[in-house]
């Protein structure tokens, strides 16, 4: 059978894991050779990038960090792809564009220059899934408080990488699944863009 390449995007707590777990019990009781993967990777640079170890560092530097992870994880992908698995990617180049976008926080020149350095180290997916939610939402699912949040700032700064996906999505073809459905509806509706694709 052909493998494919199927990615996930959200942001935190848009149960992003939780489908991709779901998915690959679901084709693996059809038979079907499934790899369950993500960035950053748990190897190499994507290792050190998890440990913490890269404190101190600009955000420039992190995104680069995070397509240096990307390039050696997609030789793996394609690899994997190529012996017939369904590869599940929990995060992709949309991330980088969509987080870093929104720490770098600049003028366009900065989406631009991220979308430049993910086009020579990535392939393109058979699909990409965004599990879209409101990240007020998403971080109360996850359980963080009202006051944690504020505190972070973090809800500021989701609802940009929100906005940031949306555009992606336009502009790279991207399903959008909303997310905040009950999982059910949700896992219903990811088989049925994957099933299209494999
Ligand atoms: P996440 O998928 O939440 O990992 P886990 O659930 O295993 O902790 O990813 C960790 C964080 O890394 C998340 O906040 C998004 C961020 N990230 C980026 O900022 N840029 C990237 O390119 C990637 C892949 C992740």
């Amino acid at each position: 059978m052909e493998g494919a390449f199927i990615v996930f995007e959200g942001v935190d707590g848009s149960g992003k894991s939780t489908v991709c777990r779901k998915v690959a019990s679901a084709l693996g009781s059809e038979g079907r050779k499934v790899i369950s993967t993500a960035e950053p990777t748990h190897e190499g640079i994507g290792a050190f990038i998890r440990s913490g170890s890269a404190g101190g560092i600009s955000q420039a530097t992190e995104a680069l960090l995070f397509v240096a992870d990307r390039n050696d994880h997609t030789e793996r992908i394609m690899d994997w792809v190529s012996e017939g698995a369904i590869v599940l990617c929990d995060r992709y180049f949309a991330s980088t564009v969509a987080y870093q976008s929104a720490k770098l926080d600049g003028d366009g020149t900065d989406r631009d220059w991220l979308l430049s350095i993910n086009s020579r180290f990535t392939s393109r997916p058979d699909a990409t899934i965004l599990l879209d939610i409101d990240p007020s939402d998403s971080l109360r699912r996850v359980g963080v408080r009202g006051e944690e949040v504020s505190k972070f700032e973090k809800l500021d700064f989701l609802e940009q990488v929100r906005f940031n996906y949306l555009r992606l999505a336009e502009e790279y073809g991207f399903t959008v699944v909303d997310a905040s459905a009950d999982p059910d509806t949700v896992f219903d509706k990811v088989m049925s863009v994957i099933r299209k694709v494999i």
